[in-house]
């Protein structure tokens, strides 16, 4: 019965010492990361995305933490890798990807603004990489693999990114890079049977799913923390008043042990 006791208080005080230090943790990221929104040298349209992209919550919905290597593929002009920057600290690595396709896109408009981010040795925890995903280095010693608001593009952009295929070819990089029980993120724009989702530059949540189900992944969590019930995804992601503000969605998948 005394070791009950004993063996009680002790699970106790272990729960709440791990629970302090995971909120201690969680703290800590908040405010690196709220730094790092006031930084100086970020993207000119940073700021406006901020209020929409809820970083520190979708950081912690896909798991990042304090000393992770993350790989942000389609990295674009970088928002999401600064803000992985800071939340895995200076003990963590992000691998910032972007297929070559970014140098036609827009004559290279984001890719340019993703150097500019980066002079003068800012971030110096990041390593950006002009790399098509299936001649991406990595094998197996990355924790989070994060594919925001572009799995629509490479699903819907038939002329130029194979559709499907493209995608598969996407997260199998991604898996390949991945440790076991590694996690993916994914982020989209809602996208709605019955409509032109080519056209609107959206993305159906099931076709996402199936998509991490096919390429192995097992999905364990959605999340409408960016979602926004006035947009009825009826039309382009670019339409009025949508801009930055639309329906998305969060998926969160593991690779199997
Ligand atoms: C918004 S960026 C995503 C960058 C970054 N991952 C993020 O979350 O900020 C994706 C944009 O790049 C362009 N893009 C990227 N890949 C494309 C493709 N395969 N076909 C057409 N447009 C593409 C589109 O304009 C699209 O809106």
């Amino acid at each position: 019965m005394k070791n009950l006791i004993i063996n009680t208080i002790v699970l106790a005080l272990t729960l709440t010492t791990t629970q302090s230090f995971a909120t201690d943790a969680n703290t800590a990221m908040a405010e690196r990361i709220n730094q790092q929104l006031k930084a100086p040298g970020r993207d000119q349209y940073d700021a406006i995305k901020d209020p929409g992209r809820k970083p520190f919550e979708v950081v912690q919905f896909f798991g990042v933490k304090e000393g992770m290597t993350v790989l942000d593929m389609f990295t674009g002009a970088g928002y999401n890798t600064e803000i992985f920057s800071a939340a895995v600290g200076e003990k963590g690595i992000v691998y910032a990807q972007n297929y070559h396709f970014v140098l036609q896109l827009i004559n290279g408009a984001r890719h340019k603004s993703m150097l500019a981010r980066l002079v003068n040795g800012r971030l110096p925890n990041v390593r950006y990489m002009v790399v098509d995903a299936e001649d991406m280095p990595f094998e197996g010693n990355v924790d989070v693999a994060y594919w925001g608001f572009n799995m629509h593009d490479v699903y819907n952009s038939v002329e130029a990114h194979e559709g499907e295929g493209g995608v598969q070819k996407y997260l199998r990089s991604m898996y390949r890079a991945l440790k076991p029980g590694g996690i993916v993120g994914i982020s989209d724009h809602v996208g709605e049977a019955g409509y032109d989702n080519v056209e609107f530059h959206r993305i159906e949540i099931r076709i996402i799913k199936d998509m991490l189900e096919k390429a192995g992944f097992v999905v364990e969590a959605t999340s409408d923390l960016l979602g926004n019930s006035n947009d009825d995804h009826s039309q382009s992601i670019y339409g009025e008043g949508l801009r930055y503000n639309t329906d998305r969605i969060l998926v969160r998948a593991r690779k199997p042990k």
